[in-house]
């Protein structure tokens, strides 16, 4: 088991896009009310008080969507400047990310990783629930703009759908060709809208590496990241292809990871709530953070048998939350 180190912080449930995949219709009925969330205030303290103390040293900041969240570009800065910490990174969807990068870059962030699941505007735009103008022009100038101001590794992840997006494998990976950036193909996780794409939504990354190798030809990468993904390369490709499998191939046994919700419930894995802790009301009611501390650790202990594959073993087989609250 390596290291937990790892925490995803969601600062937010809200979101300006209704991916199918992560916000099912009805999901904004429950939003967390603002003084619910816990406070840039909070977080640091959580951070300062007990993550860092237990080891932590890389965060991501995730949401429903993090740009919407006020107050941001002061919490990067704050969470940068904590001497503890080696990496902090944030998962957006870059419909806000034009204006933001810079900023958020100046405030210390140096890595993003940016939802981007077709280059086809239609397409797109089906996927994202947009029931408006298009979004997808405004989305790539985000990741433009991201690409300029000098986020490196800048990674675009993909979540291939059957029937939807599952024609652009090959352009999709073509982006990484002429780029430094890392494309990732995500299997599709039957999370808060399990009925969503039928019985098996997935495609295996197996078959979609097939496809790639077919074209170009595909090596292993020595470029790895923090997480979950294979990282493969076109011969000759400035940028890499990741696979995240959690479907066909369980990773569980590398997580090195836990979560913050927005509301402040700590939770030991993305598809598995057994052990959370509120750690908002035990702030809210003043408890010791060294208590604190010891009952994190306590869980921390525990997360090898918290996982993935156990995951259908509350009493009715489903999550309180979908995707978009837990932050992905
Ligand atoms: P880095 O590799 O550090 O850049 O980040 P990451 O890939 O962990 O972060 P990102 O937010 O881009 O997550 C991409 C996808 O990986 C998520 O949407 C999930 O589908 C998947 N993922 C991340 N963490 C976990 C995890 O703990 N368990 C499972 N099953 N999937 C995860
Ligand atoms: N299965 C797999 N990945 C998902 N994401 C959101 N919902 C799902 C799902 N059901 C991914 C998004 C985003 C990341 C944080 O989570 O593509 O990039
Ligand atoms: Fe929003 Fe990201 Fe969920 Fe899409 S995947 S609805 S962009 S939080």
């Amino acid at each position: 088991m390596p290291k937990i180190d790892y925490l995803r912080i969601s600062l937010i449930d809200k979101c300006n896009f209704r991916c199918q995949y992560c916000m099912p219709e009805g999901a904004e009925l429950n939003y967390v009310l603002n003084q619910e969330l816990l406070t840039n205030q909070e977080i640091i303290s959580l951070l300062q008080g007990v993550f860092i103390p237990l080891g932590f040293t890389k965060f991501r900041l995730t949401g429903g969507e993090p740009l919407l969240r006020p107050g941001l570009v002061d919490l990067v800065h704050e969470i940068a400047q904590l001497p503890e910490t080696e990496d902090l990174a944030l998962t957006t969807n870059a419909f806000l990310l034009k204006k933001l990068a810079q900023p958020l870059y100046d405030a210390g962030l140096k890595r993003i990783n940016i939802s981007l699941d077709s280059l086809n505007a239609k397409t797109f735009d089906q996927i994202i629930g947009n029931r408006g103008g298009s979004r997808w022009q405004q989305t790539w100038e985000g990741i433009q703009q991201a690409h300029q101001v000098g986020f490196n590794p800048l990674k675009l992840n993909v979540v291939i759908i059957p029937g939807l997006n599952d024609t652009e494998v090959l352009d999709l990976a073509e982006l990484s060709i002429k780029r430094q950036w890392h494309i990732r193909f995500i299997e599709f996780m039957p999370i808060g809208n399990p009925e969503l794409f039928g019985d098996k939504a997935w495609i295996d990354s197996a078959y979609l590496r097939e496809q790639i190798r077919q074209k170009w030809g595909l090596v292993e990468s020595n470029i790895k990241g923090n997480g979950p993904a294979d990282v493969f390369q076109i011969p000759g490709a400035q940028g890499t292809l990741g696979f995240i499998s959690q479907m066909s191939e369980c990773f569980c046994d590398r997580c090195n990871r836990v979560r913050l919700s927005a509301d402040g419930w700590l939770r030991p894995c993305l598809l598995n709530e057994t052990g959370q802790i509120d750690l908002k009301t035990a702030l809210r009611n003043g408890q010791d953070l060294a208590k604190l501390q010891a009952q994190i650790n306590d869980l921390l202990l525990l997360k090898p048998e918290i996982n993935f594959k156990e995951r259908d073993s509350g009493t009715d087989g489903t999550y309180s939350r979908t995707m978009s609250q837990i932050g992905g």
